[in-house]
């Protein structure tokens, strides 16, 4: 049990099903250092369903699959319809990078799969090249397109907002919302690529708010259980909604409602704390549920710990996004 009585109940888990990626954004992962993990050290699918399982017993209800990207796992729309029967498991939901949105999207509605979160950071195709290293904003945008037409709701749009690269584009991806039923959510870059890099590229959403209140006013929208640490926004002719996360500038311990599991099956307590309890060697020596159970709970406890504990001010991961799912 977390020993603050006022802080979130950890019912969320991110479930990040691959290391491997096909985009190279330039602020996830210091790429010339990176090495993807041997296939044999990922968890299976089975092994994925047997520990969501087991997380369902310990309170989670929402799961989010990440990556790397998830959709170039093979096998993924399968495993999304299982991870949907797992019992106590209330909510699937999916973070992309949307380039093969267009490809996935109908086999992925047909799982059951409405959340869906895709990452674009900017509406220009050489810009999209230089951030992501790959010429794909047509096919983002046709996946969005794609999805929308499908009927994926709530659909979410995450854009990291970095000063000098994307910041003159904030408001035409605000319009973004204006034009669709979307949630578009400005998010602070955080520092896992380099000190040097995140000091050039940083802007505080405070900042990014002052920029956007020339949309009109920005009135605070009652936030639903899907919100996450999104601060959201609505503003008058709008079809959707902003959001802004701010993991730098406001991050609150007691509010957080998640933990992590690696593609390596660690599992994160913290996103900003190095901290990682393994599961996936355990989980392989043949323990029962109850004994992973009893890991599962561990973790939780530290990260009741973190509730108490300075460890905001460490804002480094400890290891590249991609590994960790965001
Ligand atoms: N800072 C902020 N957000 C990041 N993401 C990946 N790396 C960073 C970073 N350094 C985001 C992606 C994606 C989500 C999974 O994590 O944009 O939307």
């Amino acid at each position: 049990m977390r020993e603050d009585p006022g802080a979130a109940k950890i019912n969320y888990l991110r479930l990040s099903v691959t290391d491997r990626c096909n985009l190279r954004c330039r602020y996830c992962t210091y790429w010339r250092d990176w090495r993807k993990l041997p296939s044999g050290e990922i968890l299976r699918y089975e092994e994925l369903l047997r520990l969501a399982a087991i997380a369902a017993e310990m309170g989670i209800s929402k799961v989010r699959i990440t990556g790397g990207e998830p959709l170039v796992r093979r096998g993924l729309v399968d495993f999304i319809g299982k991870l949907h029967q797992v019992a106590g498991i209330a909510k699937v939901c999916l973070t992309s990078n949307g380039v093969l949105l267009e490809e996935l999207g109908p086999a992925l509605y047909e799982t059951g799969l409405r959340h869906l979160n895709v990452s674009l950071d900017t509406l220009r195709r050489e810009r999209y090249r230089q951030i992501t290293g790959r010429d794909n904003l047509a096919a983002v945008l046709a996946g969005l397109e794609r999805a929308a037409s499908l009927g994926f709701h709530p659909l979410k749009i995450n854009c990291v907002v970095l000063q000098g690269i994307n910041d003159d584009e904030l408001l035409d991806l605000a319009l973004l919302a204006r034009d669709h039923p979307w949630q578009v959510r400005f998010i602070e870059l955080m520092p896992t690529v380099s000190q040097e890099w995140w000091q050039r590229h940083f802007l505080p959403l405070s900042e990014v708010l002052r920029r956007l209140t020339v949309l009109g006013p920005l009135m605070p929208s009652t936030c639903s259980p899907t919100d996450g640490p999104a601060r959201i926004f609505r503003l008058p002719g709008f079809q959707g909604e902003l959001g802004f996360i701010t993991p730098m500038t406001g991050h609150h311990c007691r509010t957080c409602n998640r933990l992590r599991l690696t593609a390596d099956g660690k599992l994160r307590p913290c996103l900003m704390q190095p901290g990682e309890l393994d599961l996936k060697g355990p989980l392989r020596l043949g323990l029962g549920d109850g004994l992973l159970g009893y890991l599962f709970r561990e973790a939780l406890d530290l990260k009741a710990g973190n509730a108490a504990s300075p460890l905001a001010p460490s804002h480094h991961p400890g290891r590249s996004m991609i590994s960790i799912g965001g």
